[in-house]
């Protein structure tokens, strides 16, 4: 998105460790003087968070995935609209756990829905705002499962079994592969410090301008 502020995704399957690493990005960010908002998808805004409840909890089979992507989609078009456009028109630097990648990973590529009705979507919902940078935290499926925290009641997709994850984690590779200018692939199996210091370099090299240089 072109905007005083810049916007930022991050991705992988479940269990990659984003939601530390977003930490301490944002921190570093932070320090630099920046105004970071932190969100999430499916979420981030109070009816976001309503379509995220029905997203990620109840019985694998409870939603088809065409049916998941368009409330995937009506919960980040209220996400755009309330937080992420009026935060990058203000100038400050936006870090979503998850965009509309996981859509198109989840739903498009791995699920049945295919590439071309998301990038209807897409062009429908995001159009010029999606994130300026993707970084794309990379593990093998079963680590990521073994990570994921299954005590949350948010069990719906780790539920989907391990053949799923593992489309999961190629279609991310994809669609990296496809869009090389936006996206990053970082492995995250490294320890937290050296994932930091990865997703630091990324962040340095593609954006410089966000540390005065
Ligand atoms: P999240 O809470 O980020 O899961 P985790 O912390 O395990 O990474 O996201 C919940 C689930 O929603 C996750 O399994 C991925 C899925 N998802 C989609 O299938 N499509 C989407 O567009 C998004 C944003 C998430």
């Amino acid at each position: 998105m072109i905007g005083p502020g810049s916007f930022i995704s991050f991705e992988g399957g479940d269990g990659a460790g984003k939601s530390t690493q977003i930490k301490l990005l944002a921190t570093a960010l932070t320090r630099a003087g920046h105004e970071v908002v932190v969100t999430r998808e499916p979420g981030g805004t109070e009816g976001a968070e309503a379509i995220r409840d029905l997203l990620v909890k109840g019985a694998t089979d409870r939603w088809s995935p065409l049916t998941e992507s368009l409330l995937m989609f009506a919960a980040r078009a209220d996400h755009l609209e309330k937080v992420i456009k009026p935060a990058v028109a203000r100038g400050a630097i936006v870090i979503s756990d998850r965009f509309a990648d996981s859509s198109m990973a989840y739903q498009g590529l791995a699920g049945s829905v295919g590439a071309d009705r998301i990038e209807t979507l897409y062009d429908l919902v995001v159009r010029e705002h999606g994130p300026i940078l993707t970084l794309i935290l990379d593990t093998p499926a079963e680590e990521g499962l073994r990570r994921a925290t299954a005590d949350d009641g948010e069990t719906r997709f780790e539920e989907k079994g391990a053949a799923f994850q593992y489309s999961v984690r190629e279609a991310f590779l994809t669609i990296a592969s496809s869009a090389p200018k936006r996206c990053v692939v970082i492995d995250a199996r490294a320890p937290i410090d050296a994932v930091a210091e990865q997703v630091m370099k990324a962040v340095e090299q593609r954006l410089p301008h966000l540390f005065g240089r």
